[in-house]
């Protein structure tokens, strides 16, 4: 269903704040009672890309959201059109408003070269025949505290990895090991760009305490400045009996000392606070140095993925390290309701780089929402055909190059070479292998945003899309999440 004629659709301006704000508060409710009022800004926002549909009166009866993101992905950063605050109002749904202005958004996306979309949608049908799919979820984890307190010692030793608390001047730091942790997953924002902070300070504002992993090999006379190896920042919540909860953010390492030891430190706070609850998403190696079993769902934001240039996003994949040899790959595109994606392809991996052009249809045809999934590396292809998602022929020639090499699916020989198994982003062992990632691997970003704004003055306790939007938008210190959804 197409906008109707006598309806207009432009970006918004900062003129159109209380109209967009109105909607914003109508499709995910009020802010927190005692939140400061939030002036309209002077200037659009950096970053930050809003449509709007106006009916025939110049009533703003729709709005959308695209925010200038980048994602890790096999060890790359993906240029990523984020999309939040997508309303319509109330009398106008089911009146396919959407496509439209998602089409304008994420035009405008492909020309600043983004090459992928991703949301947090409220519901997954809403996105579908847009091209999304499910690739991960973040997800909201407790743990009984005192459990954290059977975590192994970090090795003895001179070189023992210690913490200290963080300060401002740590930031820089703290962003290298955030960097180099997120480059070894699948679908972590890089945090960099205009939507992030800018000072040293804001990461810190709405945080009880940022703590640090140190390595001690490089701390030689033992006053914690060695390399950082790893962090947790945590807000410590209210009360000191076992209904107390502290919440961490991040606690992620690039040491499995690093993260025992910062477990530990959670760990400390079992006499005052019963309950850990955790950040995370997929498969999160923290939870690889618990002893113990708990590791409870209480919440989840699925994550959802569409291409905008699949020359460009392939291209980006690396190939998936020694074992791949030359391969090629044929496969078609159909169905794309926004018309960016629909066409022939040829993806050729060879001496260690990937290319992706246009070719000629004589392979397998994926729907968008297939593609999303082989992209992200999270279902087989054998699950595509089940589902509808990829038919036709396989291919061929990747079949005959690799005989010995186990298929997708058994009507699909060749297709395991899609999703590529990407080459680990671990900047100090360049060329390991991942494993393929699992169901679950894609992650969006498993911080829990702060607001540029202090916390109390997000917009993010009554909705779950604007929680959601508030993780996608980053890290502590990220902008105003309250705004995200306006
Ligand atoms: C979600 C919302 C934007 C959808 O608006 P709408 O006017 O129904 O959208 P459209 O008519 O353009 O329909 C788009 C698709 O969403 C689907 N859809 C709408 N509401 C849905 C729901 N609750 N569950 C699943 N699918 C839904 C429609 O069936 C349609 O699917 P189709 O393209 O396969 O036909 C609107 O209901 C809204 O503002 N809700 C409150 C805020 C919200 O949830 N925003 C989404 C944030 S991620």
């Amino acid at each position: 269903m197409a906008t109707p004629d006598d309806h207009a659709l432009r970006p918004l301006t900062p003129a159109d704040f209380d109209a967009a704000w109105a909607l914003g508060v109508e499709a995910f409710g009020a802010p927190p009672a005692g939140s400061p009022a939030t002036p309209p800004p002077a200037q659009p926002r950096p970053g930050r890309h809003a449509w709007g549909t106006f009916d025939a009166d110049g009533r703003l009866v729709a709005k959308v959201v695209g925010l200038e993101l980048a994602s890790w992905f096999g060890g790359v950063p993906v240029p990523t059109c984020g999309v939040a605050g997508v309303a319509v109002v109330a009398e106008r749904r089911g009146d396919g408003l959407l496509a439209d202005l998602f089409r304008a958004v994420l035009d405008e996306a492909r020309a600043r070269g983004e090459v992928v979309s991703t949301l947090y949608p409220t519901a997954p049908g809403i996105y579908r025949r847009l091209g999304y799919e499910l690739v991960g979820a973040l997800d909201q984890v407790e743990l009984p505290t005192a459990e954290l307190l059977r975590v192994r010692a970090p090795a003895a030793g001179p070189g023992r990895v210690t913490t200290r608390r963080a300060t401002p001047a740590d930031a820089e730091a703290v962003r290298c090991v955030y960097d180099r942790w997120a480059a070894a997953q699948h679908g972590p924002l890089t945090r960099r760009g205009p939507l992030f902070p800018e000072t040293d300070e804001e990461p810190f504002a709405d945080l009880t305490g940022l703590t640090l992993a140190v390595d001690g090999d490089s701390d030689s006379d033992g006053d914690g400045d060695g390399e950082v190896l790893g962090y947790a920042a945590w807000r410590r919540g209210e009360g000191y009996d076992e209904t107390s909860t502290i919440e961490v953010d991040d606690l992620l390492a690039t040491s499995a000392d690093a993260y025992r030891a910062l477990w530990r430190v959670i760990g400390s706070f079992s006499t005052v606070t019963g309950r850990v609850r955790l950040s995370t998403s997929g498969d999160d190696p923290a939870r690889l140095l618990l002893p113990g079993g708990s590791w409870k769902v209480v919440g989840t934001h699925p994550y959802a993925l569409r291409l905008l240039d699949v020359e460009r996003a392939f291209a980006l994949r690396p190939p998936a390290g020694p074992s791949a040899g030359a391969t090629e790959l044929s496969f078609t595109v159909a169905g794309d309701t926004l018309g960016h994606l629909d066409g022939d392809y040829r993806l050729r991996v060879a001496d260690g780089a990937t290319a992706c052009e246009r070719g000629t249809a004589d392979g397998p045809t994926f729907t968008p929402q297939g593609l999303a999934l082989a992209w992200a590396g999270v279902q087989s292809c054998a699950n595509l055909r089940m589902l509808g998602h990829l038919t036709g022929p396989a291919s061929r020639r990747a079949a005959r190059r690799r005989p010995g090499r186990q298929c997708g699916g058994p009507d699909a020989p060749g297709e395991s070479d899609l999703p590529h198994r990407p080459v680990g982003g671990d900047l100090t062992s360049p060329g390991d292998i991942d494993p393929p990632p699992s169901s679950r691997e894609a992650a969006p970003d498993r911080a829990a945003a702060r607001a540029r704004s202090p916390r109390r003055s997000r917009h993010d306790s009554r909705s779950a899309t604007a929680q959601a939007e508030a993780r996608l938008v980053g890290v502590r210190g990220a902008p105003a999440t309250n705004l995200e959804t306006r």
